[in-house]
């Protein structure tokens, strides 16, 4: 499917994974919007060298904003075609430590912030949402029950809606492996996480941008979540 001329929103788009997706996607010819909360700067610096891009801000974690933002798309753009949901809270945190507000962040923004931006923006026309998982999805891991909880909530929530809103609306997943270590990862952290993924590296942000652009652009597609993740998820 050619996807030039068509509108694209990309939440968490001014750093990491989310400006590789922006990338990818602007050099496919789509104008996109390059959500950020904190990142303004990055999110200017995304856009600015792309040909058709603009920033909108939103905290959301907060249902007003998810809506108010949307609402924005439409104010200004006119349509939305595609959405990717590829902001996310991470936290790394023994269960029995975890302070209870963290469940309430993770969750909203991690779940329900996806699937409001995805009912608001029915009526802009869309056909496309691509949600950016984690294998730990599936994969359980000590210290992340909170975060993990999110994204098999997320997975499931992509299943459902492929089935619920098609033939109009194709929703599928990315499910990424490590491709950019979170800043406080120590160096023997970093080494035995790679040490378990077979092909023996971590990924590149660029990797999850390709496969996002696929989902995309692929009109057959739908409630297919696809790992990217150098086999993690075989282990
Ligand atoms: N990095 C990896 O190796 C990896 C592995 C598996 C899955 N993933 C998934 O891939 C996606 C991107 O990962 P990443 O490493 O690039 O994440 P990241 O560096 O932690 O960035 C998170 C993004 O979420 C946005 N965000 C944070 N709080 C927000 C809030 N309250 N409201 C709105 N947006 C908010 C941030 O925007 P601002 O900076 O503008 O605040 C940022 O762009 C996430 O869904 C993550 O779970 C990543």
């Amino acid at each position: 499917m050619d996807l030039t001329g068509k509108i694209a929103l990309v939440t968490g788009g001014g750093r990491r994974v989310g400006r590789a997706i922006v990338g990818e996607l602007g050099r496919a010819g789509m104008h996109v919007i390059v959500h950020c909360h904190a990142s303004r700067a990055e999110a200017e610096a995304v856009a600015a060298g792309l040909p058709h891009a603009t920033v909108a801000q939103a905290d959301l974690r907060d249902r007003a904003q998810c809506r108010a933002l949307i609402e924005g798309v439409r104010r200004d753009a006119g349509r939305l075609d595609l959405l990717v949901n590829n902001a996310a809270g991470y936290r790394r945190a023994p269960f029995a430590d975890e302070d209870e507000s963290a469940w309430d962040d993770l969750l909203a923004l991690n779940l329900v912030a996806p699937a409001l931006l995805t009912r608001h923006a029915l009526p802009l026309g869309l056909s496309s949402v691509v949600n950016v998982l984690d294998v730990g999805a599936w994969q359980p891991w000590r210290h992340h029950a909170a975060y993990a909880s999110s994204k098999a909530g997320l997975a499931q929530l992509t299943r459902n809606l492929a089935l619920e809103l098609a033939p109009s609306v194709r929703v599928n997943g990315v499910a990424p492996g490590t491709v950019a270590f979170p800043p406080d990862f120590t160096a023997a952290e970093r080494a035995a996480i790679t040490g378990r993924i077979p092909l023996g590296r971590i990924g590149d942000p660029a990797d999850v941008a390709r496969a996002v652009r696929f989902l995309a652009g692929e009109d057959f597609l739908t409630g297919v979540i696809l790992p990217v993740d150098g086999g993690a998820q075989l282990r």
